[in-house]
């Protein structure tokens, strides 16, 4: 397993639309592997395809909470959401292509998604909570959707300010 590179807020590979995944086979498997040690080694919950470089429609993720005492590690090829609850959920999101950064973003409480999974099996859950989050936050990487696209113009502005700020003090050091 490798950890990749991360690719951060303004590449342009951010913005591309990912395509479908025909056939999850070994080197699909190898991705997923190196994507989940990556989000791992940068401390994240989630992580999409094009945060490492690559346009395929391809996330992998860890739900489990501080509470939690194992990993709840997941790997979800060709992701679609096919149901949305009417009720929605806000939560302070960040995302390791906007490095140290975070806001409110308003998403679906409950989300159905059909996928395929880490063997190539179609699948089918029903999410909530913090798994909804996750998933709404990443599948939107794979239409190069950020979750600042969901603030208001004045608190992305701030935040895209600030964010500016972090590259420029980290660059200085
Ligand atoms: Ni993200």
């Amino acid at each position: 397993m490798a950890v990749l590179k991360l690719y951060t807020y303004p590449h342009p590979v951010l913005r591309k639309k990912c395509e479908r995944v025909g056939k999850v086979d070994d080197n699909m498997r190898k991705f997923l592997d190196d994507m989940l040690e990556t989000m791992y080694a940068d401390k994240g919950c989630g992580l999409a395809a094009p945060q490492v470089g690559v346009s395929k429609r391809v996330i992998v993720l860890d739900y489990a909470t501080e509470e939690d005492a194992e990993k709840k590690p997941m790997y979800l090829v060709n992701p679609e959401i096919i149901w949305k609850s009417e009720e929605t959920i806000i939560f302070c999101e960040g995302c390791l292509s906007l490095p140290d950064q975070r806001a409110d973003v308003e998403r679906y409480e409950k989300i159905r998604v059909h996928f395929i999974d880490y063997y190539g099996k179609e699948q089918e859950i029903l999410a909530g909570g913090l798994l909804s989050i996750i998933l709404q936050h990443e599948i939107d990487h794979l239409d190069g959707i950020l979750y600042i696209d969901h603030l208001s113009r004045l608190k992305r502005t701030r935040l895209l300010k600030k964010l500016e700020k972090y590259y420029e003090e980290k660059n200085e050091k």
